[in-house]
């Protein structure tokens, strides 16, 4: 499902601040070759990440699903010379196409892949990311959350994707997808030490602070 309108999200895209001509040619080789190619973030989400981490002044980006590899450099773009995108996936074929675009672009430096369940990966980490991208298995949404709380830096910010799925959190779980989702949104609005906003940017983006003085 689409939240925006089209032609009002291309007029959106089209007056911001986009990813570099790389990531134009990660994503329609994604779009053309890969299956499931929908689950890239595309230019708007990929802007808005950008505009965090220039306005945040982030350094570290923890990701958990990395696909392609389009999120993680588009925000490798957008940091600092001295920061660093650590990104986490499972999958060993996808993560091959993410490093061979990679390599073309001279942001490359700044991204580490850790192979493997992202929740074994995610053990090895000390605290001080200042922004976390939490965009893979939906099942685990709530158990993400809760070790990237400990991960995040003081003033680092949590942004979780697909927090609407396609509108699905609004009806009675079918999939264990949308039962996760609705376990994460459901924690996060009961936790009054957090402050969150649900932004129904493409299928839905939780933005959460731990921090609140
Ligand atoms: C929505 S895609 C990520 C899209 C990416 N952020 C982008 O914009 O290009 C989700 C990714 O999560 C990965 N994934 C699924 N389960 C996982 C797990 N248990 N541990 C690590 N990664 C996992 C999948 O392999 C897939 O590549």
């Amino acid at each position: 499902m689409r939240f925006i309108d089209k032609d009002i999200e291309d007029y959106c895209i089209e007056k911001s601040n986009q990813p570099s001509h790389y990531c134009s040619e990660l994503e329609t080789y994604t779009r053309e070759n890969i299956p499931m190619s929908q689950m890239l973030v595309g230019k708007m989400e990929a802007s808005f990440l950008g505009f965090l981490i220039k306005s945040l002044g982030v350094k570290k980006v923890l990701e958990i699903g990395t696909f392609t590899g389009y999120s993680a450099l588009a925000m490798a773009e957008a940091l600092p010379e001295d920061g660093s995108v650590t990104t986490l996936d499972i999958n060993p074929e996808t993560t091959a196409v993410a490093q061979k675009f990679w390599s073309k672009s001279r942001s490359a430096n700044k991204i580490n892949l850790h192979l493997g369940p992202a929740l074994e990966s995610l053990k090895q980490f000390s605290p001080g990311f200042d922004l976390v991208f939490i965009d893979a298995d939906k099942e685990n949404y709530y158990h993400y959350l809760i070790k990237c709380l400990e991960l995040l830096g003081h003033k680092g910010v949590i942004v979780i994707d697909n927090v609407l799925w396609s509108g699905s959190v609004l009806k009675a779980p079918q999939t264990e997808s949308t039962a996760g989702i609705q376990k994460l949104n459901d924690y996060v609005a009961s936790r009054s030490d957090l402050y969150s906003t649900l932004l129904p940017i493409r299928d839905g983006m939780l933005l959460i602070k731990k921090d609140l003085k």
